[in-house]
């Protein structure tokens, strides 16, 4: 299998571009069939890609896609660089870079666009196919798939490892973590394992942060607000909630147990109750009427995109695997593990880190509220001066972009206009929160200005309501 991508080592985007050229250049000359990328324009071909070897006896590898910045603002040494993980578990991290933030995504039209709101305006970005097993990603066997939250830390862990030492030129930009989803689980674990790891080696790479979106983290708080969430968005009625809520309680007594297995299967009779009673499309967003990137007859558009051949060569990917968007091996390795919590790694992550919590607010499922709900259970010494600082309304453009709460290490976003897939309903809203979170400028996004706040009031004429007043 010719590769054709896995250019590395090099810290100057021009060289990059050029070994880029000289790389399709060759890949045309050596393939015989199948040889040009065809359905992909040479600018949304990545910097580089290929596989990281993870486990050498077992034969596990993961695949990975890395973007240069296309704006960095100063000296690309200190650019720094953003790591997304997708969920599942067992969801491929193309779906984030094809789907959702990536600088070039595939439509309906089964065509790639420019993503306007693509995360490597001013940062290099990495997706994994993780944990192995997952898309490209390579586990000879089911066994091979790691089983728990702690192994896919690990494994990240010796992912990032191999990618920093294939780039030597990285090692001074800051890695920032994020994901979205079941990666409310691996992001903390592999921020987890890095932190201490840090105390007895001195990682290839530096961790500058963590950011969760509509995330998983802490199921016995989050299950529980799924029934209220839905009655309070009109989509359930009182009777059905009752039920529903009673359905989340043995979620919770088995999570109490420790039957995660039990705990797993309560979780899917609650959700599936939810479809049943309210008809959604997707419990991601409720808007929906169809699931994302899915066609009337239940088909991704992803799929037969990224399964052509010129795909495959283009990402220097395996050609005997068919990729699809999640792999159901890799979600019933995870069986025992999707009911448990990392909330512990979170809590270890906010001593030493900028975590970032941010929810599109339409998702009934990861959303808001379930996540406000384990965020209330959050133990750091930062805590109650957070949840005691002033929820802000963003405004972007003139309206309303999102709601904002940031103290220390800890800051949360609620994305206006958006589902669980933030990046894909919300991309420059996204852009614009990454940015300011890796800047440390969350704080001073734009909020209304005082006179229109002022105006809007006088209009209602009603007193400003505070705690204290009512
Ligand atoms: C970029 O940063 C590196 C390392 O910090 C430094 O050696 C180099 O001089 C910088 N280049 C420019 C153009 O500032
Ligand atoms: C999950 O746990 C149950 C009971 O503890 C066990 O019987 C089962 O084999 C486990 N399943 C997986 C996939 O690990
Ligand atoms: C926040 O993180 C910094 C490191 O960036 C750490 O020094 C500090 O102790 C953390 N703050 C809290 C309250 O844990």
């Amino acid at each position: 299998m010719p590769r054709c991508f896995g250019v590395s080592g090099t810290r100057d985007v021009k060289m990059v571009k050029l070994l880029v050229i000289v790389a399709y250049a060759l890949c045309l000359l050596i393939n015989v069939e199948g040889s040009k990328f065809e359905g992909i324009p040479d600018e949304a071909l990545p910097t580089s890609s290929g596989y990281l070897t993870i486990d050498e006896a077992k034969g596990t590898k993961m695949f990975y896609v890395y973007y240069e910045a296309t704006s960095p603002p100063g000296n690309l040494s200190e650019t720094p660089i953003v790591l997304w993980l997708q969920g599942g578990p067992g969801c491929s991290g193309l779906l984030g870079n094809f789907f959702e933030l990536g600088p070039w995504v595939i439509g309906a039209d089964e065509n790639f666009h420019p993503n306007p709101g693509a995360w490597n305006r001013v940062y290099g970005l990495l997706f994994l196919d993780n944990p192995v097993g997952t898309g490209f990603s390579i586990a000879p066997t089911p066994q091979d798939v790691p089983m728990s939250d702690e192994e896919v830390g690990r494994d990240l862990y010796i992912a990032l490892t191999a990618f920093y030492a294939q780039n030597p030129g990285f090692q001074t930009r800051t890695l920032y973590v994020t994901g979205e989803s079941y990666a409310g689980k691996y992001v903390p674990a592999v921020g987890y394992y890095t932190l201490l790891q840090q105390e007895k080696e001195t990682p290839l790479f530096r961790l500058g942060g963590l950011a969760i979106g509509n995330g998983l983290t802490h199921p016995q708080a989050q299950i529980p607000a799924y029934a209220p969430a839905a009655y309070y968005m009109g989509l359930i009625d009182d009777s059905q909630r009752k039920l529903d809520e009673k359905l989340a309680e043995h979620v919770v007594k088995h999570i109490e147990s420790g039957r995660f297995d039990l705990a797993h299967d309560a979780r899917a009779t609650l959700m599936r109750a939810l479809y049943e009673q309210t008809g959604l499309a997707t419990l991601l967003d409720i808007r929906r009427e169809l699931d994302y990137y899915t066609y009337p007859d239940g088909s991704t558009w992803l799929s037969p995109v990224v399964n052509r051949k010129s795909t495959k060569l283009a990402l220097g990917a395996e050609l005997t695997i068919t990729w699809e968007d999640c792999t159901d091996f890799v979600d019933l390795a995870f069986y025992n593990q999707t009911m448990q919590s990392t909330k512990y790694m979170v809590e270890y992550a906010l001593t030493k880190l900028p975590v970032l919590l941010y929810q599109g607010q339409f998702d009934l499922q990861d959303g808001v509220a379930s996540n406000e709900q384990w965020m209330r259970k959050i133990e750091w010494s930062g805590i109650s001066d957070f949840w005691a600082s002033e929820r802000r309304v963003w405004e972007n453009g003139g309206v309303t972009a999102g709601h904002v709460r940031t103290h220390g290490n800890l800051s949360h976003v609620v994305i206006v206009g958006a589902g669980h897939l933030v990046p894909a309903d919300q991309g420059l809203r996204s852009q614009v929160m990454l940015e300011a979170w890796i800047s440390g400028s969350l704080a001073s996004l734009p909020s209304p200005v005082a006179s229109l706040t002022a105006v809007k009031k006088s209009k209602t004429n009603c007193p400003v309501i505070t705690p204290e007043s009512l």
